[in-house]
């Protein structure tokens, strides 16, 4: 794969690459619209990546090619780049060089062929991957010396300030500092973290991602106005952020706000505790106990937050009627993927029932797979 990548790069750009670095996409076991609220997230990073095969050009010009790509050359000045310029799948990338060089960062041009396995649109951080494997490779060929997590944020206002969706940091987070064999639990104010281990083989589990097939994008409006109303309501209660509200006080706070707020906060708040609970179990050695969390978490992302649709309720559905422990969709939503925790046992039959289900229904064959806990993003050859 690694020499593939480097022969490819040859034909596009001439000459040898540098390296080789890679990033992988994400699902969340649980703390869906917390980040953007203070609040916890425990995600996990899958073995599928962006991988970056990359050079240094001393003319401060960028050229870019994509193997998922139209098969042209993005070729442009690092000079005057501007939030804006770029409206392709480039302006991920392009956003990262954007971002290092706004922030002081001595960074200058790059040859880049980029090749990835996450899949696009399915609610699985894409875009995190290719944001953070070229943030990585930019790190080691102008010898910046930054820490996974100043590369996470530098990835996130890329695709805040340059890209233009107001996302939070849990997905770059996730793509840059997940480690093998273990969930991400963050706390996304202090960006305090903690790799809990989650060993679903020992457990006799399997974490089941079913791709709907839904396109998800988060760049429509939807997504930013769920922040704006989370973070009204935080203002309303006069909190820093909905991270500061107790369950024990969310009746009532919820008192205090007009009704369309209301859904919203109680499913931040509740949404905060599950991921709590969670790593509580873990710490515990109880994977097995996560199952019902999860359902919840999905009922409240479906009833309250309402960012589910009639593909990823099907799927939770289907799933834990054909037993899975648990099920709920996974990412932003409007489409995207579902996360099943399932026995090692069970997970054709599982798939088969979601499979049968889509069909029943009339949807478009969903796409699903296991998935391993695996590791950020790093350089591979
Ligand atoms: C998207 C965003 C994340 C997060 C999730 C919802 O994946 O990029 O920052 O807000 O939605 O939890």
């Amino acid at each position: 794969m690694i020499d593939e990548a480097a022969t490819t790069f040859e034909a596009v750009h001439g000459g040898r690459p540098t390296g080789v670095w890679a990033a992988p996409g994400r699902v969340n076991l649980i703390g869906e619209h917390t980040d953007y609220n203070d609040g916890f997230v425990l995600p996990v990073a899958l073995p599928h990546t962006t991988r970056v095969t990359a050079r240094r050009r001393e003319d401060g010009r960028l050229r870019l090619y994509s193997a998922q790509g139209d098969g042209t050359i993005t070729d442009l000045s690092l000079d005057g780049l501007t939030p804006g310029v770029v409206a392709s799948w480039a302006g991920y990338p392009v956003g990262v060089f954007w971002a290092l060089a706004d922030a002081g960062h001595p960074v200058g041009g790059a040859d880049l062929f980029i090749d990835s396995d996450v899949p696009a649109g399915a609610g699985l951080s894409s875009s995190a991957a290719l944001e953070c494997a070229t943030a990585a490779a930019l790190n080691d060929l102008y010898e910046l010396g930054l820490a996974a997590p100043e590369l996470a944020l530098l990835a996130q206002r890329a695709e805040n300030a340059f890209v233009g969706v107001p996302c939070g940091a849990m997905d770059q987070m996730a793509s840059a500092c997940c480690t093998d064999g273990a969930a991400l639990f963050l706390d996304t104010r202090t960006l305090e973290q903690r790799h809990v281990p989650l060993d679903l083989a020992a457990a006799g589990l399997r974490l089941l991602v079913i791709d709907t097939r839904v396109k998800h994008d988060l760049g429509d409006g939807a997504y930013a106005a769920l922040r704006a109303g989370c973070e009204r309501a935080a203002e309303l209660l006069g909190l820093p952020a909905l991270r500061d509200l107790a369950v024990a006080d969310l009746a009532p706070a919820l008192d205090r706000l007009p009704g369309e707020l209301r859904p919203l906060v109680r499913h931040v708040v509740t949404e905060n505790r599950r991921v709590l609970e969670t790593v509580e179990r873990l710490d515990r050695g109880g994977i097995a106990a996560l199952g019902p969390i999860l359902t919840a978490g999905h009922a409240s992302l479906r009833d309250d937050f309402r960012v589910s649709c009639a593909e990823t309720d099907l799927a939770v559905e289907a799933a834990v009627a054909a037993g899975a422990l648990g099920a709920r969709m996974t990412g932003g939503g409007f489409g995207g993927s579902v996360i099943a925790l399932v026995a090692a046992g069970d997970v054709t039959a599982v798939s088969d029932a979601v499979r049968s289900a889509f069909g029943s229904a009339g949807f478009a064959a969903p796409v699903a797979f296991t998935a391993v806990p695996s590791a950020g993003a790093r350089r591979v050859a």
